[in-house]
């Protein structure tokens, strides 16, 4: 298949393309680089068995998608911003990227008869979770303004395949990617300072931060700190790879959670690194961040019976992984 893979330079977009080239298909990154660097792009293409296109563009360019989307058979859209702080702060930026973005995508994409769609979504749109492990038939309720822009963009692809049946998608909703490619050449790269917690805790490990704050002491889980489900990010590119095999006609619309079905404390994530990576990791705890929600992890069970897909890589793995992308790469992308 030849899969248009929007926002594809970025951390998730970047394994995804990896992993779409391994099963034999044609990945064709359409990416701005608002958050990525063009050197992710030149390790992609020394790790894919095939050769992957790069187009350099916007998703907001309705007459550049057009072309793009020529004898496309499904697009993956990881196009956003994704930072939950910056969101409280330039709520407008986040609409017209997010929201309208996806809009000029989905119409480019009607145009041009391309008809089955992978959406990144988010654990987000649970919002604080009644009860866990989460189910996708829990409530949805939104506490930011990047959130929101993902519940948004959920209901309109739901109200176009409802008006459009040929139309179909998976919306994606990821738990907490972490981890990078086994080869330390691809990873996360955040500028500056880093808002998640692996990110945060590999910057200290190689020494380019001091001290990784924790945010609560005092939640009600085992050791007062805050749980999460982590994934793999190779795990969740191998879920796009499923996800595109899985759209075909009649297949409609769905959610389906992408995690590991384990909660995993912050605490407990700092000592799995610190194995990992053979450093200390001196943290200190400090009062809770605003709009943090004390445990969240998946009920992945529809991600089996949907995708035939279930995660595979364990918390060691995800610390090695990580760590070999950091200490190869301190400066990020920047290293090169
Ligand atoms: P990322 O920022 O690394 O990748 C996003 C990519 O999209 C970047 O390469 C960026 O340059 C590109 N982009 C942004 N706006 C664009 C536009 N208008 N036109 C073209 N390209 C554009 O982020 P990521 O971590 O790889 O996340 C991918 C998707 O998954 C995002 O939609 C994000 O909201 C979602 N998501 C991420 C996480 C996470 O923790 N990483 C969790 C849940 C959901
Ligand atoms: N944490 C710290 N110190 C840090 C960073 C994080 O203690 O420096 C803690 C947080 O309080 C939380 C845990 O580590 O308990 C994980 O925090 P992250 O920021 O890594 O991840 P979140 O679960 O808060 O948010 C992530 C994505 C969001 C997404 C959400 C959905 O960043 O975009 O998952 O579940 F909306």
């Amino acid at each position: 298949m030849k899969i248009l893979v929007c926002g594809g330079a970025g951390y998730i977009g970047s394994h995804t393309c990896v992993a779409l080239a391994a099963r034999g298909h044609d990945a064709v990154i359409y990416d701005n680089f608002s958050n990525s660097s063009p050197v992710a792009v030149e390790r992609i293409a020394e790790l894919a068995e095939r050769p992957v296109a790069l187009v350099e563009g916007d998703i907001r360019d309705a007459a550049q998608l057009a072309a793009a989307l020529e004898g496309v058979d499904a697009v993956i859209h990881f196009a956003a911003f994704k930072a939950v702080g910056e969101s409280c702060e330039q709520p407008l930026a986040y609409f017209e990227n997010n929201i309208g973005g996806s809009v000029t995508l989905l119409q480019a994409m009607e145009a041009a008869g391309v008809a089955n769609l992978v959406f990144s979504s988010s654990a987000t749109v649970y919002g604080d979770p009644d009860s866990v492990p989460i189910r996708e038939d829990a409530p949805l309720r939104v506490t930011n303004p990047y959130g929101r822009t993902k519940l948004v963009v959920e209901e309109l692809i739901g109200d176009l395949c409802a008006a459009r049946p040929g139309f179909n998608a998976l919306l994606l909703r990821y738990f907490n990617p972490v981890g990078a490619h086994p080869s330390g050449r691809i990873g996360e790269d955040p500028g500056g300072i880093p808002n998640n917690l692996m990110p945060y805790i590999s910057q200290v490990a190689v020494g380019a931060r001091d001290c990784l704050s924790v945010f609560g002491g005092d939640y009600p889980t085992p050791d007062g700190t805050g749980v999460r489900d982590y994934i793999h990010v190779m795990d969740l590119a191998e879920a796009h790879v499923r996800a595109v095999e899985t759209l075909r006609p009649g297949f409609g619309c769905q959610a389906v959670n992408l995690g590991t079905g384990q909660g995993v404390s912050v605490l407990e994530l700092v000592r799995a690194f610190e194995e990992a990576s053979g450093r200390k990791v001196p943290y200190r705890v400090i009062a809770r961040r605003a709009g943090d929600v004390a445990m969240c992890w998946a009920d992945p069970s529809r991600a089996a019976e949907v995708l035939g897909w279930r995660a595979r890589l364990d918390l060691q793995r995800m610390c090695e992984d990580a760590w070999r992308w950091q200490s190869a790469n301190p400066a990020g992308y920047r290293s090169a």
